[in-house]
């Protein structure tokens, strides 16, 4: 294959598999970059590894396009094979071969049994921190060496592309940040172009350039994490990466009256139903002094007072639950380190304008 520099590594462009008469996944486009980490982010069952199995070959879409480095592998008229994409493919039970020792697990894919195979496989092992370990089996190694050979192996033969399924969720939960760290500074230094298929947006938001959240079969949202985390597209995608608070109000005018002060929502046709949703950590507490609350300012709009139900220590931060006198509504507070007030004490609560996020009711409670 002849490379076009200006062509991503990956592209992807309306692809559909449909199983048993049901759009499994639908329209998806996407590219990527070589050097790029993209994470494909959402819950089970939503389409993610049967779009990974599509690139890979594995399986054929019912429409769409696949090009790699501009040159298409999979479209109406061309189909490559699995073998002869130059993709690599690591699974979460990372599926090394247990008759083979480590060498041999990463030589697998290098054609011939020479001096360069012997070098890429002792530099990737290197890489790894596993070059003590070349003649054990998988057996012997922990999950996490397990894991890093896996990664050796996929990444020996230089893949254009490098697919991810899961590829932490058989470790250890305490080893999980290190391991990820470690696999994003070898990608990186490997210069591959990889897509990461994970359903926990913490791992996204660790591994990824761009993460592509996708839902029922579809990407309806794409950026960075910040973006996704800061802009979220509607109601879901702001509760896909934390607990939300959602205070319900109706358009009156260009406003939103709520307890918490009018919150501006233009564009949306009076008596439209609304959702403001804020995430814990971004609720402004104060102290009730007396009932004389606090001085907000424009940004907090108007304090309600809410009385603490309880408070957990969580370890980085702590919870605290408050019912809110004016509806009886529970809102619930995340705030930096070791604030445990005791159950019924009065505090204030605020919602800063430029920290909600304003959607259509989706029609849950
Ligand atoms: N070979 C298949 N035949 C029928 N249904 C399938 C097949 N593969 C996947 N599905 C269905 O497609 C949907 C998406 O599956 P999958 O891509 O594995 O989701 P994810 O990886 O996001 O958890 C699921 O409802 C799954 O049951
Ligand atoms: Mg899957």
């Amino acid at each position: 294959m002849s490379s076009t520099p200006l062509s991503p590594r990956l592209e992807v462009q309306n692809l559909r598999r449909v199983f048993d008469g049901q759009a499994v996944v639908e329209d998806v486009s996407f590219s990527i970059p070589a050097g790029q980490v993209t994470c494909l982010l959402g819950p089970s069952g939503c389409g993610k590894s049967t779009t990974l199995r599509l690139i890979a070959g594995v399986d054929r879409p019912d429409a769409g396009r696949i090009c790699v480095d501009g040159m298409p592998i999979c479209d109406e008229t061309s189909y490559v094979p699995p073998e002869r994409r130059a993709i690599g493919l690591m699974f979460q039970d990372f599926a090394l071969f247990p008759h083979l020792s480590v060498a041999e697990n990463v030589a697998f894919g290098l054609k011939g049994g020479g001096a360069n195979t012997r070098a890429r496989v002792g530099e990737l092992l290197e890489k790894v921190h596993l070059s003590r370990h070349a003649q054990s089996y998988p057996h012997a190694l922990s999950g996490g060496e397990q894991q890093r050979v896996a990664l050796a192996r996929a990444l020996a033969p230089r893949p254009r592309i490098l697919l991810m399924d899961e590829p932490f969720s058989g470790l250890d939960e305490r080893l999980r940040d290190g391991i990820r760290d470690e696999t994003l500074g070898l990608l990186k230094d490997e210069g591959t172009a990889v897509l990461l298929v994970t359903h926990e947006p913490h791992e996204a938001m660790r591994m990824a350039d761009e993460i592509l959240l996708m839902r029922a079969g579809r990407i309806v949202q794409r950026g960075a994490p910040y973006n996704l985390y800061n802009a979220p597209v509607d109601r879901a995608a702001a509760a896909f990466f934390s607990d939300i608070n959602v205070l319900k109000g109706r358009v009156r005018g260009a406003l939103t009256p709520t307890p918490f002060g009018d919150f501006l929502t233009p564009g949306h046709p009076d008596g439209t139903e609304i959702d403001i949703v804020i995430r814990p950590q971004h609720l402004k507490i104060d102290f009730d002094r007396a009932g004389r609350g606090p001085n907000p300012t424009a940004q907090d709009g108007t304090p309600a007072r809410g009385i603490v139900e309880r408070a957990r220590f969580l370890g980085r931060e702590s919870l605290v639950e408050f019912r809110m006198e004016v509806d009886g509504s529970v809102l619930r507070a995340s705030v930096p380190n070791v604030f445990l007030p005791k159950p019924g004490t009065p505090m204030w609560l605020m919602i800063r304008r430029d920290r909600c996020f304003v959607f259509p009711a989706t029609g849950r409670a």
